[in-house]
């Protein structure tokens, strides 16, 4: 999704706007431009640029109005970078930056942003979408506006300068009043060139605090490298960014205080560091980022430690279900974690996916604990259904690796999975912490209702504390599973079977290869196979087989038989016990054994690094797959 940065300071803003949006290229986008602002003494640009839109401020402006000039262009932000030459010989102080993800009008340089208004007045960026753009732009084309572009976007650029009498923070509240959607905006306007005003509503927005100026941003890893001191802002939040002052204001535009987060992860865990892809180094990271989440929970004694939990044994004793609610592969945690909850609760578990679950009237009430599963904590569905679930009364938990994000603030309890930043599209050290947050959370519920003794509590923890270790051991198969995953590269559907917890988890191996890969992929409860989707099985079809579950391991072997018997080249993931195997399937990938409803943790690991190097050998852009999104901020 869009990306958004802003810089207010002593330095030169272009290469800190190209460098910090380069940070947020992971989203996803189809452009990038940036706009600064500069006193005319300060006379910013050395040569017109093709795509590029200098303006110059209004006629009869004050003598410190300012000129706005935008560089825009539509491609990867290395196209806009080469254009003004890595902003070299741009030397204003205060700018915005964006990078697109089309919504509203084609990929092109007039609908990238930031968007001016006609007098270039004012520039504005903007991630998100207005949802009543199509009357607003009626009525401005009415009263004579003209637009050049085919954004929504555009019309908020119009509403500031219609609403402006030199009050800039004024005419940002007025615009931003007419406006029905979801919208984080970054707003300069000429007149007042040592300015930038923000806002955010259901998108997200932090601002960084430097020693040497005021940033914002749509995510914390673009702001990473000049701070970790950041503010979360609110929904309906407007801040107006000086170079040595940042002040917040509520929705009704009284000025409010808002806490200064230090954020902990580091520079350099949000760099490469030497692979050629993030999604590589994040899987590699597994081991380090379960163990952060998991030793921290399990306190001196043995017993459970859940810092961000304030739920009582009298609370939980009360609740009559649990629904978990997330999308993505946040959303496959939680069919692993049905699974898992109802066999060591006892309470019925419902998983649902975020984009259902708000609009189907859901059955909760406040004897429900909802558990909302989100790494970004920003993901817009994800919200509207917690929101939709606080409404209903229920209590909601969430499980969130992003600090103080809307998810995460607007949740009754929460609890974080501390895996840093992730910058992969494609999920897997965020999947893994997750679903160890809802282990924990599981072995929780049930040792306070007594359906687990301390016995069963202290074997499940210590199978847990040994989790790291044994993803670490089976990434060191991963030079052989490169070597098997070369055959694969040219495939055009695969499927994944397996059941009970072997299918959540096959959920995840599909998706992992499908969004990476491009390559068709599906899949199935194992047992399912035959009521329709064994008919597309035929010699050479590709179906990996998840067989980790114990007791359900010879009923899988059959499943696997029944396509062999048609055809299909099977590639099996099993417990190193099962050597017996090995005769009847074409490729077997063995992980260690640990607690059967663990075993999802160890499995998962195999089939990311199966859709990493497929899709590695089918030359794809691995950390940016087409059309998807890092953080999902629309519907
Ligand atoms: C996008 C990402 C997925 C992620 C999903 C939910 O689709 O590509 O990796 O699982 O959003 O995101 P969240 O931040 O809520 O976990």
């Amino acid at each position: 999704m869009c990306g958004i940065v802003g810089y207010i300071g002593n330095s030169a803003a272009a290469p800190l706007l190209l460098e910090g949006l380069a940070k947020l290229e992971y989203r996803g986008y189809d452009s990038a431009g940036i706009a600064l602002v500069g006193k005319p003494s300060e006379k910013i640009k050395a040569e017109k640029p093709d795509g590029c839109d200098i303006v110059s401020a209004t006629p009869g402006a004050k003598a410190n109005q300012g000129v706005i000039e935008i560089y825009k262009s539509k491609g990867r932000l290395s196209i806009l970078s080469e254009k003004i030459r890595g902003g070299a010989d741009l030397t204003a102080n205060v700018g915005i930056g964006h990078t697109r993800w089309a919504t509203h009008g084609k990929p092109s340089d007039e609908n990238s942003h930031p968007h001016r208004s006609a007098s270039g007045l004012f520039a504005v960026v903007h991630n998100g979408i207005i949802e009543n753009y199509a009357a607003l732009k009626a009525k401005l084309i009415n009263e004579g506006v003209e637009f050049v572009s085919e954004t929504d976007t555009e019309v908020i650029a119009h509403l500031l300068e219609k609403n402006y009498n030199g009050d800039f923070l004024g005419a940002a509240r007025a615009a931003v009043s007419q406006l029905q959607g979801s919208y984080a905006l970054g707003i300069l306007c000429a007149e007042h060139p040592d300015e930038i005003i923000a806002v955010r509503n259901s998108s997200p927005l932090v601002v960084g605090l430097t020693d040497n100026g005021n940033v914002i941003a749509s995510d914390i890893p673009a702001i990473l490298a000049h701070t970790r001191r950041v503010i979360q802002l609110s929904d309906n939040e407007m801040v107006r960014l000086r170079k040595d002052s940042v002040e917040v204001y509520d929705s009704s535009g009284f000025p409010i205080n808002k806490k200064e987060i230090l954020v902990d992860w580091d520079v350099s865990s949000a760099e490469r560091g030497g692979y050629d892809h993030f999604m590589i180094k994040e899987i590699m990271e597994q081991p380090q980022a379960l163990a952060a989440t998991i030793s921290p929970r399990i306190g001196a004694d043995g017993s459970i430690v859940l810092d961000g939990i304030n739920l009582t044994a009298k609370q939980l004793a009360g609740f009559r279900r649990i629904c978990i609610v997330a999308c993505g592969s946040a959303y496959h945690t939680g069919v692993v974690g049905k699974y898992v909850m109802e066999k060591l609760t006892r309470l019925p578990v419902e998983v649902d996916v975020a984009s259902e679950f708000r609009y189907r009237d859901p059955l909760i009430d406040k004897d429900t604990l909802v558990i909302i599963v989100s790494q970004s904590g920003e993901t817009a569905d994800t919200i509207a259904a917690l929101r939709e679930a606080k409404n209903r009364g229920a209590r909601v938990l969430s499980i969130v690796n992003v600090v103080g994000s809307t998810i995460a603030s607007e949740s009754d309890d929460v609890l974080y999975t501390w895996a840093g930043p992730e910058i992969s599209v494609a999920t897997t050290k965020a999947y893994s912490t997750q679903l160890t947050m809802l282990y924990i959370i599981a072995f929780y519920i049930a040792h306070k209702l007594g359906r687990i003794d301390d016995r069963d509590l202290r074997r499940l923890l210590s199978a847990l504390n040994r989790l790291p270790d044994m993803v670490a051991g089976i990434l060191r198969q991963a030079p052989d599973i490169k070597r098997i995953s070369q055959r694969y590269a040219y495939l055009e559907h695969a499927y994944f079977i397996g059941r009970n917890l072997d299918y959540a988890v096959a959920l995840e191996a599909s998706l992992k290869l499908k969004e990476v890969s491009y390559i068709h992929s599906e899949a199935y409860p194992a047992g399912e196979l035959k009521h329709g989707t064994i008919s597309l099985i035929e010699e050479g079809t590709f179906v990996v087989a998840l067989a980790c579950c114990d007791k359900l391991f010879e009923k899988t072997m059959s499943n696997i038989k029944e396509v062999k018997a048609r055809g299909a080249e099977v590639m099996v993931v099993t417990t190193d016990d099962r050597r017996d195997v090995i005769s009847e399937v074409d490729q077997i990938i063995y992980i260690p054994k640990t607690n059967d409803l663990l075993m999802p943790s160890l499995e998962v690991v195999p089939m990311q690094l199966l859709g990493y190097y497929i899709s590695l050998a089918r030359k794809c852009d691995i950390d940016k797959p087409r059309n998807l999104a890092k953080s999902v901020t629309v519907e």
